[in-house]
């Protein structure tokens, strides 16, 4: 038995972790186990590396991915899936584990469609991939956030100075909420809701009147008013909001690298390892996840063009514990 590993989406802490569990579970199969490099660009350029036991060695702590990862939206064409299909064929192998978002995983039922067996792995720190309520990254992502909110506050009070951190999750705002909350904004902004920036101006302005040792809203970078937007609508409306001071901090690529915690290294492992076993026993098509705080599957089928939704019951909660 031949498996391909593939790491096409956005690199997430963990997907090292994930690329590991997947070639040692493998081997322990007495499979063969192949790395694609450079995701699905690599796919169709036929860039594959045999990966045994000892290549995988001291990555689990490794942000990033040793395959590398490439977005290639020529993947979205019925030419490249079969030139992919080809390499795949031609070199003998069985099956693919696609470890990625959702775009990954539109890619991975494309090729399950064209008759290949596919088994993906749910990895993005976007944590916005129907069919897993946790994704490889995001506890990590959302750690890294924290610390930052953390060290910005400390200014924020110092100075009575409001700050605006805007926060990766393209257009979900899980990582914006969860760090709103867990960091103590006193607002957030999201593509989820609509914000209303004379609100967040008074909300702002008033937080130190309240009390406050600090003014910071979490903003997410796919929400209508990102930190830009509403920069920009401080500064026009700004005399009339009464604003001495609002800076602004996007924390952009930060969130993805680093070190993966522990959470991500133990929900890559098990995802991976949960992906060999599928692919043992001809489970194919399916996206393996975080189901009800175990490790499931659901059919590709299911979840590609799905959107998740946020718990509402969060959103209130973060309303709540802000005022
Ligand atoms: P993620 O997997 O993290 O969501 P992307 O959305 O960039 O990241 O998708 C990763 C890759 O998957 C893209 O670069 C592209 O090669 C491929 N892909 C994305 N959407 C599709 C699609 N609809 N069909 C086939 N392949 C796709
Ligand atoms: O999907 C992960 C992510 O980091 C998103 O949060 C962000 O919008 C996007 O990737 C950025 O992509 P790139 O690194 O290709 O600019």
């Amino acid at each position: 038995m031949r498996v391909a590993v593939l790491t096409t989406g956005g690199d997430a802490p963990g997907i090292n972790a994930a690329i590991r569990a997947a070639v040692r579970t493998g081997i322990d199969r007495g499979w063969e186990v192949f790395g694609v490099q450079h995701g699905y660009a690599g796919l169709v350029k036929n860039d594959f590396v045999p990966l045994g036991s000892r290549d995988v060695a001291g990555i689990i702590d490794r942000g990033g991915t040793i395959l590398g990862s490439k977005r290639f939206p020529e993947f979205k064409t019925g030419a490249a899936q079969d030139a992919g299909l080809r390499n795949l064929r031609e070199r003998g192998i069985d099956a693919a584990i696609v470890i990625g978002g959702d775009g990954s995983q539109a890619g991975a039922f494309a090729l399950t469609q064209k008759g290949f067996p596919v088994v993906g792995v749910a990895s993005t720190i976007d944590n916005d991939l129907y069919g897993s309520e946790m994704t490889i990254g995001v506890d990590t992502a959302l750690n890294v956030a924290l610390e930052s909110i953390d060290r910005i506050k400390v200014t924020a009070a110092s100075h009575e100075r409001a700050f605006l951190v805007e926060v990766m999750g393209r257009n979900c705002g899980y990582l914006a909420l969860m760090a709103g909350i867990a960091g103590g904004a006193e607002a957030v902004s999201l593509p989820e809701q609509s914000t209303d920036p004379e609100a967040l101006a008074q909300c702002l302005r008033s937080a130190y009147g309240h009390g406050k040792h600090h003014a910071i809203v979490v903003v997410a970078e796919g929400a209508h008013y990102n930190a830009e937007k509403l920069i920009q609508y401080f500064k026009e409306h700004g005399a009339r909001l009464g604003f001495e001071e609002v800076r602004d901090i996007k924390l952009g690529h930060v969130q993805r690298g680093g070190t993966p915690g522990a959470f991500d290294r133990i929900l890559a492992t098990r995802l991976a390892a949960s992906a060999t076993e599928r692919i043992a026993r001809q489970e194919y098509g399916v996206l393996v996840g975080l189901i009800n705080g175990s490790i499931g599957a659901t059919p590709l089928a299911e979840i590609v063009g799905k959107r998740k939704t946020l718990d509402p019951s969060l959103l209130n909660l973060a309303e709540v514990l802000a005022k």
